[in-house]
């Protein structure tokens, strides 16, 4: 049987970074492949993002809103590429979202409703009401789907890049540059592993969230995509810069549900369990101060009270009809029998976003050759220390447009030998070995838990670093049992979820200034 496969590219993820570089590559005649682990693109955080996308709205200077992204990252952003993704916001909308796939944004009296979210100086976030991550996914599917360049494979889950040396059985290629050529992907189907050859391949893989106990993000997120990378040897940066989104709907079922900061941007207002709006408190913005510094408060106001959550007031504040602009929270919030527009919704800080990740440049090229990264798996240096909402949507249409068009002109300029005998075919384990699904769900668990309680919201070096330990043991435990087991999306994802914490956690220990979304109380607080 045939166990391999040949594209020109290798895209893996679905979002919009992905979906974008599919379209633009398969519209330029280049034979793309998208790889999807879910069963369709509904597991993705872009699908999840209910606020929208920024964009430099109708005569704005793009100073404004440069600063917004670099007030809010605490100023280690790159410049040059908060101005590409500033500069570009206005074109690359309406080219791709609204006049090529025509996403509905929302109007009002014949203008696009812009919506203000925390940090924001204005208003000009375009928005589906508090669904539009799912229906630009929705447009993008329909369009990508008939492009007859593009190869869309769901439930297909890369285990591994393909990497030169590393994967060679030639030894003389120890001596030229380490390159990617594609990637070991299990198909969850047929349960067997495919190497997939491509001159290129795009990391469009998305954050890491969910190796944290509470997380707005898919199960899926556990940074598959940087936990490759790593192990392929390219360079990652600004990892301990994990994003915790201020307002997670806190009900035992919930699963850490979103509440869009749209919400407080149309009034809302934080208040602890005794009645008391506190953000003023703790900053002059208000509710509407960054992100890190709501979700600091938010904690600290749990913790000297003694609370599990704090209440988020729309009802008292709003001026919309609720229930119009944001259906999708009503609804939600109804099943668990809060009434957004009648009482305070109950809320919490969940893990929402990676700032850091696979160091990519202004076209989203990595350090290891041949291999792009673009959206939120990249470290393109837009968002600094912590983003700006609703800029990462926009982040990921202008890397993936930069990226294909590089991509593009380059693609064919370098002839690339043949590799296929040189690779060696997936070695299956013989004997296999059960998988006990107990002591997979304890590792997750104890991942998630360790994330949450040692490298959170609020971290020390006592806690970093007993996370350390714990992880290093964690990594070693599951190293083996990944070697003797079958492999399936659960092995692949807690592999790569161990690997991720320990970067997460490794990062936090490197960095004694508390800068954005990494806050260390005292660094000799032992
Ligand atoms: C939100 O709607 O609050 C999330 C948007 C974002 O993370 O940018």
């Amino acid at each position: 049987m045939k166990e391999y496969y040949e594209t020109d590219v290798l895209i893996i993820g679905g979002g919009i970074a992905g979906s974008t570089a599919a379209l633009v590559l398969a519209e330029n005649g280049i034979n793309t492949t998208l790889i999807c682990k879910g069963d369709d693109f509904t597991e993705t955080n872009t699908h999840k993002a209910q606020g929208g996308i920024a964009f430099l709205s109708e005569g704005e200077k793009p100073k404004d809103f440069i600063n917004d992204i670099i007030r809010s990252g605490d100023n280690i952003n790159f410049l040059d590429a908060v101005e590409q993704v500033v500069n570009d916001s206005r074109k690359l909308v309406k080219d791709i979202l609204i006049d090529k796939i025509k996403v509905p944004f929302s109007m009002n009296d014949g203008r696009f409703a812009l919506a203000r979210e925390a940090a924001h100086s204005k208003r000009r976030v375009l928005n589906v009401k508090d669904m539009t991550g799912k229906v630009v996914q929705e447009h993008f599917f329909g369009y990508l789907k008939k492009l007859k360049n593009l190869k869309i494979m769901f439930n297909h889950t890369a285990i591994d890049l393909l990497a030169f040396p590393h994967h060679s059985k030639n030894p003389s290629r120890l001596y030229k540059e380490p390159e990617t050529i594609g990637a070991y992907v299990l198909n969850q189907r047929t349960k067997r592993v495919l190497r997939i050859f491509s001159k290129k391949v795009i990391l469009a893989t998305g954050g890491l969230s969910s190796i944290y106990l509470h997380s707005t993000n898919p199960a899926g997120a556990v940074g598959n995509g940087i936990a490759m990378a790593y192990r392929a040897g390219a360079q990652l940066a600004n990892l301990e810069y994990v994003q915790f989104h201020p307002t997670s709907l806190f009900h035992k079922e919930a699963d850490s549900f979103l509440i869009s900061e749209a919400v407080r941007g149309e009034g809302a207002r934080l208040m602890n369990r005794k009645g008391e709006y506190f953000m003023k408190k703790y900053s002059p913005l208000g509710d509407l101060a960054p992100r890190d510094e709501v979700s600091r408060s938010i904690y600290e106001e749990m913790i000297e009270n003694g609370d599990d959550y704090v209440l988020l007031d729309l009802k008292s504040f709003a001026k919309i009809d609720i229930k119009e602009r944001f259906p999708t929270i009503y609804d939600r919030c109804l099943q668990y029998g809060i009434k957004i527009d009648e009482v305070p919704i109950p809320v919490v800080p969940a893990a929402h976003y990676s700032c850091g990740g696979v160091l990519s440049d202004l076209k989203g090229s990595t350090s290891l050759k041949n291999l792009y990264a673009i959206g939120e798996v990249a470290n393109t240096g837009v968002h600094g220390a912590n983003r700006l909402a609703s800029v990462s949507l926009l982040e990921g249409l202008v890397w993936g447009v930069k990226s294909a068009e590089h991509i593009s002109e380059n693609i064919y300029k370098e002839d690339k030998p043949y590799v296929v005998d040189e690779v060696p075919e997936w070695k299956y384990p013989y004997p296999q070995e059960e998988i006990d699904p107990a002591l997979v769900l304890q590792d997750f668990i104890m991942i998630k838990h360790t994330m949450w309680n040692y490298s959170g919201i609020i971290r020390t070096v006592r806690r970093l670093e007993r996370a350390k330990s714990d992880m290093e043991y964690l990594k070693h435990r599951i190293g083996k049992f990944y070697q003797k087991t079958e492999i399936t999306n659960g092995i692949i994802d807690l592999r790569d979820s161990v690997q991720a914490a320990l970067l997460v956690v490794n990062a936090a220990l490197h960095n004694n200034v508390s800068k954005g979304a990494h806050f260390i109380k005292s660094f000799d607080d032992k």
